[in-house]
């Protein structure tokens, strides 16, 4: 299994309580954002007795979020944003007392809520006195949580702030950070190699002008980062984007339409998932002036060729790779969707609505609606990043189905 920190560029919600081992919260924001996490820092009002919201500000670089019904504070990021911009929450410390308010579902602050509104992979560091931690109603609680697939780090064992020695130690926040970053790697696609295309094309008018379209390329190097998170060995052929490659993954880039067709056919054949994330270009112009084409005419008239369903070749050909693709629809989204995925005989199609509130091109936020023969599973409104880790465990979970009948 993958061990390296993967942290990069991830968004984590620290959570904060009123426990003594606060202090240590300080050092584990340094670190996460040593390890290139970006961090928003959530804290209770008995953390506050314990350490500064300034502190903690000044470490994160961003204001710490404190209250909950506060008019100014939601308007700038309100507890929903703040729980679907997470990629993963960690409270460190977790008090006995937040503890029992999460695993009874509570949400009357705005770290609760917050947990409650988010999809995120989540983790608690609990941190109090021995007898606290081994009382039953603790231990109760703890079972609750991790019955719902909380990561429960520590506590350690050890002397305690009260100078008793036993278990309810706050882990390291070394330890933490190593901790938090497996929460992102699984084994799922472990042993497969995953294709994935990404980002626009760009079609040549002349040597200086081109025709594209909007599409930045998040949702396909979201869903290359949640493969190699699965354990794949990933191969993402990007059009022209401003994004950085994500770790772990090999990125080939290419131009157009045409060079993106020819790559993906090349690399095909040896990938077990093939996910066409890419908007490519639909028609390109049927010829590229050598030089640049100087304005005179009142008007002029572009001739323009089909290209390659890149999609839709590689679904045809033999073996063909588990094939998924997408669909940007702008209205009778299920019809439109599943059509296309006969049509083309894709084993599976993400697709979502652009144009609307539900999120789309150029934006961190989308909601997908996901199809496949006899089936269908909506994937609601969240980051592209949580989003691509569960369309990664959808495919994983089909793909191995697949391979099993
Ligand atoms: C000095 C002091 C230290 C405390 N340390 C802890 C602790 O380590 N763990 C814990 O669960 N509660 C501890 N408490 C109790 C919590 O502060 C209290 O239960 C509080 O309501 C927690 O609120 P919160 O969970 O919203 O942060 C401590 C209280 C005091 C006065």
């Amino acid at each position: 299994m993958k061990t390296t920190l993967s942290l990069t560029n991830r968004h984590i919600v620290v959570g904060v309580c009123g426990g003594i081992a606060a202090y240590k919260s300080a050092e584990l924001v340094r670190l996460l954002r040593a390890a290139g996490a970006e961090v928003r820092v959530v804290m209770t009002a008995a953390a506050q007795s314990f350490i500064t919201p300034l502190t903690l500000q000044t470490l994160s670089t961003h204001r710490v979020h404190t209250d909950l019904l506060d008019a100014e504070a939601e308007q700038a990021m309100g507890h929903i944003e703040l729980a679907r911009w997470a990629d993963a929450i960690l409270i460190a410390p977790a008090t006995a007392n937040t503890l029992a308010r999460l695993a009874n579902g509570l949400c009357d602050d705005l770290l609760s809520t917050v947990c409650l509104a988010s999809r995120a992979p989540f983790m608690v560091a609990p941190a109090m006195n021995q007898v606290m931690w081994e009382n039953r109603v603790t231990q109760e609680n703890i079972a609750r949580l991790e019955a719902r697939e909380v990561l429960i780090a520590g506590p350690g064992v050890g002397e305690q702030a009260c100078g008793e020695f036993g278990p309810g130690r706050m882990l390291e926040p070394e330890q933490l950070v190593a901790t938090l970053s497996s929460l992102f790697l699984s084994e799922r696609l472990a042993g497969l190699s995953v294709l994935i295309t990404a980002g626009p094309t760009r079609e040549a008018l002349d040597p200086v002008r081109y025709l594209t379209n909007h599409s930045s390329g998040k949702m396909g190097y979201a869903v290359a980062l949640a493969a190699a998170d699965a354990g794949a060995d990933v191969t993402l052929i990007s059009g022209p984007t401003h994004l950085a490659v994500p770790p772990g993954v090999r990125r080939l880039d290419v131009v157009s339409a045409s060079d993106m067709h020819e790559l993906v056919m090349a690399h095909a054949s040896d990938s077990d998932i093939f996910v066409a994330a890419a908007a490519v270009a639909d028609y390109r112009p049927g010829s590229v002036a050598t030089q640049k084409q100087k304005k005179g005419a009142s008007h002029v008239e572009l001739k323009m060729v089909r290209n390659v369903d890149i999609v839709a070749a590689v679904a045809g050909s033999t073996p063909a790779p588990f094939t998924v693709g997408f669909a940007a629809e702008t209205e009778n989204l299920a019809t439109h969707a599943q059509d296309k995925r006969r049509a083309k005989s894709l084993d599976m199609i993400a697709a979502n609505l652009v144009g609307a509130d539900q999120g789309g091109f150029l934006v961190d936020d989308n909601a997908l609606e996901v199809f496949w023969e006899g089936g269908h599973k909506s994937l609601p409104l969240a980051s592209k990043t949580c989003l691509a880790r569960e369309l990664i465990g959808l495919i994983a979970g089909h793909y191995h189905a697949r391979s099993a009948a």
